[in-house]
């Protein structure tokens, strides 16, 4: 009698039926707001792998005058974490880009060239969650220009989505890519992300799932992640391309 209650009952998301491959997340110890040092890091992939995830990917902040990293800090960051995996016993593949902000220095990154990518020509991007960038067409054209394939994340995170979703035509007419952050559907970071998050799996417009893991909270609530069976459902269906990234080998 009580069927309806049933059909839209919470349940643990399994993530290793839809993300087994994380492709964003903020694990490669003391170069940016993610992990401190490696013991955390070390830490954060534990509880993930009781998740259920087993193949990770450190995406460091790229941030004009906040974060200033480059390639050579964060191959540094990542071997200093292989080491101390290796040293602790854990089995996992563990790969490594960059999350560029789209700020004021990010078109000298862009002209240097040599962009830390995600898989083949992809790169992880961000704008500021408040405000889009006044130049995005021109940084779009020129991503396009350059050879890159962007993947914006967190989309449903950024103040500037409207409630119609026209906002994103300009990113998915170039065919750009959109991530997201799974703690976004449980409301961890509001109920307006939550409904945007829902909004956009809804419409079916995710390629891309990631875990923005950044700390130890995060990780607690990914751990105990409720959802409708009905959006695991969804969640289920989705053809992620992370798995892309897995099947990817770069060619030598
Ligand atoms: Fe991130």
């Amino acid at each position: 009698m009580f069927s309806i209650f049933k059909k839209n009952k919470k349940i643990n998301v399994n993530f290793s039926s839809f993300l087994n491959q994380d492709m964003h997340s903020h694990i490669l110890p003391g170069i940016d707001d993610g992990a401190p040092d490696t013991d955390t890091a070390i830490a954060l992939i534990r509880g993930m792998m009781s998740s259920g995830i087993t193949k990770f990917m450190g995406t460091p902040h790229i941030m004009a005058e906040i974060h200033r990293n480059t390639r050579a800090s964060i191959t540094d960051a990542y071997e200093k974490l292989r080491k101390a995996l290796t040293e602790n016993n854990i089995d996992i593949d563990l790969k490594y880009a960059a999350e560029y902000m789209i700020d004021e220095g990010f078109l000298d990154h862009l002209k240097k060239g040599d962009l830390l990518t995600v898989f083949d020509n992809k790169i992880l991007v961000e704008t500021p969650f408040y405000h889009e960038p006044i130049d995005i067409e021109d940084v779009l054209f020129q991503i396009d220009t350059a050879g890159y394939k962007a993947i914006l994340a967190h989309p449903e995170r950024y103040h500037f989505i409207d409630d119609k979703l026209k906002v994103l035509d300009k990113y998915l007419d170039r065919d750009i890519a959109l991530q997201l952050n799974i703690l976004s559907l449980s409301g961890y970071y509001g109920s307006r992300e939550k409904e945007n998050a829902h909004k956009i799996l809804d419409a079916g417009l995710y390629r891309f799932v990631g875990s923005d893991l950044h700390h130890t909270r995060h990780l607690n609530r990914i751990a105990t992640m409720v959802l409708d069976r009905k959006v695991i459902d969804k969640l289920e269906k989705l053809a992620w391309e992370n798995q892309q990234i897995t099947d990817f080998a770069p060619s030598v």
